[in-house]
C-alpha cells in the first residue's frame, strides 16, 4: 500500500456547517489509478468529504473547513488555487443525474467551452473520445442534437460521465452513482468505473457494500463525522480491525 502513489492526501480535516460540526479530524490517502470507496451510515459525512476535494462546498454558506486537502502536494485551500481548474482536474458526478436541458452534444461543448478549448474541431473530437469512454457512444451518434433529457436514467448518467471526461479530469468523485438506477445499468456503470480506474483516479460513495466490494481497491468507513478505518476493501470486508466496521458490514446497524 506504501508503493502506490499519493493523489489527494487530507490531513486532519475538520468541518462545520454552521457551528455543527460534520467531520471530525479525518486523514486519509487517495492512491492514483484505484478505487476508494466512502462507506458508512447515512448522515456520517461522505458526501461532505468528497465534496471537500473539489472544493463544492464552498457553495454552502456559513461553513468553514480546517486541515489540509493537498492534490499532488498543493494545499487546495490555500494560495491561488483556480477553482475552476480545480473542479476541471476533480470532476464529480452525483447521485441524480443532471445532464443539461440541453443537447447531448451542448451538454459536453459547454464545459470545452468554459475551460478554453476555442476550436471546434477540436472540441468535436474530444466529445466523441469523451462518449466512447463512457460507454455511450453507440447509443448516441446519430441523436447528438436530440435533448439530453430524452436519454434514460443510465444513459443519463453516462452523459453526466461523460461530461466530466471531456475536460481531461485526473480525479473522478462519484456520490451514489447508481442510487438511482436499476440494477443492469448499475452494473453498466460499476464495469465503466473498473475501465476508468486505468486512466483516473477514483473516489464513490456508495450505500451498495456489495458494489463497493466488487470496484473498490480502498475502503474508509466513516460513522458520525469520523474515519473509523481505512485500508484495502478486502482487508476492511474479510478481517476489519475496528469492532464497528465489522458490525456495520455485517448488518448490525446503518
Ligand atoms: N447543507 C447542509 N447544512 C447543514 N448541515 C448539513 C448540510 N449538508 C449536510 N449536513 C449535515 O452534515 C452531516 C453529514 O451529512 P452528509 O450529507 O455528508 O452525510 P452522508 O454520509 O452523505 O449521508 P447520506 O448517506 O444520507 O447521503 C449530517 O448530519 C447532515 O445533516
Ligand atoms: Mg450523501
Amino acid at each position: 500500500m506504501n508503493n502506490e502513489m499519493v493523489r489527494i492526501k487530507a490531513e486532519n480535516v475538520n468541518f462545520y456547517y454552521g457551528q455543527k460540526q460534520a467531520l471530525k479530524n479525518i486523514s486519509l490517502d487517495v492512491y492514483q489509478n484505484k478505487v476508494t470507496a466512502l462507506i458508512g451510515p447515512s448522515g456520517c459525512g461522505k458526501s461532505t468529504f468528497i465534496r471537500l476535494l473539489n472544493r463544492m462546498n464552498d457553495l454552502v454558506p456559513r461553513t468553514r473547513v480546517e486541515g489540509n486537502i493537498f492534490l499532488d502536494n498543493v494545499d487546495i485551500n490555500r494560495g491561488q488555487i483556480d477553482v475552476v481548474d480545480l473542479r476541471r482536474r476533480v470532476g464529480m458526478v452525483f447521485q441524480k443525474p443532471n445532464p443539461f436541458p440541453k443537447s447531448i452534444f451542448e451538454n459536453l461543448n459547454y464545459g470545452l467551452k468554459v475551460n478554453g478549448c476555442k476550436n471546434r474541431a477540436e472540441r468535436e473530437k474530444k466529445i466523441i473520445s469523451a462518449l466512447q469512454k463512457a460507454a455511450l457512444w453507440q447509443e448516441v451518434k446519430d441523436r447528438l442534437n436530440e435533448s439530453a433529457l430524452g436519454l434514460s436514467g443510465g444513459q443519463q448518467q453516462r452523459l453526466c460521465i461523460a461530461r466530466c471526461l471531456a475536460v481531461n479530469p485526473e480525479v473522478i468523485l462519484f456520490d451514489e452513482p447508481c442510487a438511482s438506477l436499476d440494477p443492469i445499468s448499475t452494473r453498466y456503470i460499476e464495469e465503466l468505473i473498473l475501465e476508468l480506474k486505468r486512466d483516473y483516479t477514483i473516489v464513490i460513495v456508495t450505500h451498495n457494500m456489495q458494489q463497493a466490494a466488487r470496484i473498490s481497491d480502498f475502503t474508509a468507513f466513516l460513522y458520525l463525522g469520523e474515519l473509523i478505518e481505512f485500508g484495502l476493501t478486502e482487508k476492511i470486508f474479510t478481517v476489519p480491525t475496528q469492532k464497528m466496521t465489522e458490525e456495520y458490514l455485517s448488518g448490525k446497524f446503518g
